[in-house]
């Protein structure tokens, strides 16, 4: 189960992720005017065919523009209407608005991730060699690369409904990597670092894959960003920073 005060203090520390808010509407004047600042749709850092031919740019554009945008939006509507809760001392309406937070601020926390561990195939950051430190500890845990990714591809398919799956670095002192699945939007928490994750619901791949799931799981691996994982693992990204 999700910590929704942990949640809600993993919102706030990926609020950089978006950059600065240009939202000009009543939405983010009002939160504004609370002292908050709105979450923004942060950029691709490459264009929505960069990663054809194994995802579509429609798949891209429709991703990124539109599912994506709609998480910012409710997400800043939740919390303005959160806000204004507390501020009625109205804890019904509060209980009632965390199920919107939580699925709208993983949204958000979730694509911002996806996005950042893509990269166009063929690339040097889709390279496997950009990750030397974190293939090193795969091989340790996993035996192997090829037998990494059998189990994590599992772990992909075996996703009932929509959801995500996640390499993390666990927390501790130990900080050993794990394969997870989070369902719907529920993003990775409890300290655990997001190395790479891939995003599972229909809307990442059935406009070009159909009911070929086992088909859009073989070719991500062709699109990962092992830079932006290396850099997760060693402590080094901006995620990392801001946590
Ligand atoms: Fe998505």
């Amino acid at each position: 189960m999700v910590n929704i005060g942990s949640l809600w203090q993993y919102l706030a520390l990926h609020s950089t992720l978006s950059g600065d808010s240009t939202n000009t509407n009543n939405t983010a004047n009002n939160l504004a005017k609370m002292g908050l600042a709105a979450y923004t749709l942060p950029a691709l850092p490459y264009a929505y065919d960069a990663l054809e031919p194994h995802i579509s740019a429609q798949i891209m554009e429709l991703h990124h523009a539109r599912h994506h945008q709609a998480y910012v939006t409710n997400l800043n509507k939740a919390l303005e209407s959160h806000v204004a809760a507390v501020a009625a001392g109205d804890v019904a309406a509060q209980i009632a608005l965390q199920q919107v937070v939580k699925f709208n601020g993983g949204g958000h926390i979730n694509h911002s991730l996806f996005w950042k561990n893509l990269a166009p195939a063929g690339s040097e950051d889709a390279s496997v060699a950009q990750a030397k430190g974190l293939v090193a500890e795969i091989e340790k845990t996993w035996g192997s690369f090829d037998g990494f990714k059998t189990a994590f591809s599992a772990a992909l398919m075996g996703i009932q409904g929509s959801g995500w799956g996640w390499l993390v670095k666990e927390a501790g002192n130990g900080a050993g990597l794990r394969i997870v699945t989070t369902k719907d939007q529920d993003p990775v928490v409890g300290g655990d670092v997001p190395v790479f994750g891939v995003d599972m619901w229909e809307h990442a791949y059935y406009l070009q894959y159909l009911n070929g799931k086992a088909a859009y799981v073989e070719n991500i691996w062709n699109v990962i960003n092992w830079r932006t994982a290396e850099e997760r693992f060693a402590g080094r990204s901006e995620e990392k920073t801001e946590l």
